[in-house]
């Protein structure tokens, strides 16, 4: 017997160009004069993308000191600005960090502090305001998910906040931010969109809807990924990357994800490092952990990477979809591993007990045991 399956995502998406101005229509409609708090990513500024909203007829206060794997500090700073300026609604507009920290303020905004509290899954009681998202990395797809992720400036511990009340009310994803973004960055952050799409897709919460969403992600990401690193005018490329990202955010918002987010956000957390390149050093390790108990699977996502596997059994395609991930991630100028990070053994074994107690961890297809958590980290350096 099935169990219970919860599709959840944002009421409505604008996707394209010209995406965000068909959002500035809609709040101009929702909220006329009401007050807005715009948290922005710094990026965004600099390339004067955000004027596309902070010039038009919306009442808008800026806060964009966001800052990548945004901390408790920048969410009380952000939520301090949103009460004095009296914002009725929030507009998160970045990737991930902008996003999540959006996400956290509309928390605290109709739940006492500290942020910190929220840690897990549901612990939010009251819908705050209304929150819009716009996604300007292919990509986290932050603009989709009930996920915030905020690292506690004290202990550095990232708490993962999970709750439907953090959902955007509306998603938008208009490529045309989007070809601004260096080759490094577009990299890192597509294969975390492709370890979404990895992870929902042999999670135990995976389900036949979010199968067939996750397996067009993957053929998508790895079509286009390499396309937009290399050349990232491409606006079909960013456009078909958009794409990818944010399927991969609707399944695994619902399948959930596992292990290589689990070991690779007190990795982000503990040494500051980018999301999407914790995720891609570790994504090949941990798939190879996960392979035996998904043969099938992984042999379809031999097939969705674009590998011939027409002469291969599924065990045989399974072990190519493991080279084809990591085939891509050099292809795509991934660091081979966390050492090049300046990441020692030792310091991966401080890393274990938070990535055990992560959320995500239960949606991995077979659980892990501390010593296998150590090994595999081990293997990632
Ligand atoms: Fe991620």
């Amino acid at each position: 017997m099935m169990s219970v399956f919860k599709l959840a995502f944002p009421k409505i998406n604008f996707s394209g160009v010209g995406a965000i101005e068909a959002l500035i229509e809609r709040l101009l409609l929702e909220h006329q004069g009401d007050a807005g708090l715009l948290i922005c990513d710094p990026a965004m500024v600099k390339l004067g993308f955000s004027n596309k909203l902070l010039l038009s007829e919306l009442n808008l206060t800026l806060f964009s000191a966001v800052r990548p794997n945004p901390d408790t500090n920048t969410v009380n700073s952000a939520f301090d600005l949103f009460v004095s300026s009296g914002a009725k609604y929030l507009i998160g507009f970045g990737g991930g960090s902008a996003i999540d920290t959006a996400k956290a303020v509309r928390i605290l905004s109709a739940n006492p502090g500290p942020i910190a509290k929220y840690n897990g899954v549901e612990q939010v009681a009251q819908l705050g305001v209304p929150l819009y998202a716009i996604n300007t990395t292919a990509g986290t797809a932050a603009e989709v998910t009930s996920n915030a992720v905020i690292t506690d400036t004290e202990t550095h511990v990232k708490h993962v906040l999970i709750s439907d009340k953090i959902i955007p009310d509306v998603s938008v994803n208009d490529p045309s931010v989007m070809l601004g973004i260096p080759s490094a960055i577009t990299a890192a952050t597509g294969i975390d969109a492709l370890t979404h799409a990895i992870e929902s897709y042999v999670s135990q919460g995976a389900h036949k809807l979010t199968d067939y969403i996750s397996l067009e992600a993957i053929k998508t990401i790895a079509e286009y990924l390499p396309q937009a690193v290399d050349d990232g005018s491409r606006i079909e490329a960013r456009e078909m990357m958009a794409y990818g990202q944010f399927i991969a955010g609707l399944s695994f918002n619902s399948a959930g994800l596992g292990m290589v987010h689990a070991m690779a956000h007190p990795a982000g957390a503990q040494k500051d490092l980018p999301h999407g390149v914790c995720n891609a050093i570790l994504l090949p390790i941990v798939s190879e952990f996960n392979r035996p108990y998904r043969v099938e699977k992984f042999a379809k996502i031999a097939q969705a990477l674009g590998l011939d596997t027409s002469e291969l059994s599924p065990e045989q395609a399974s072990f190519a979809a493991i080279q084809g991930l990591k085939d891509l991630n050099r292809r795509v100028g991934i660091p081979s591993g966390f050492a090049e990070l300046g990441v020692s053994a030792q310091d991966t074994l401080a890393w274990v007990d938070d990535a055990l107690a992560d959320p995500c961890a239960g949606g991995n297809p077979q659980p892990m045991t501390r010593e296998q958590v150590v090994d595999l980290y081990q293997q990632s350096l």
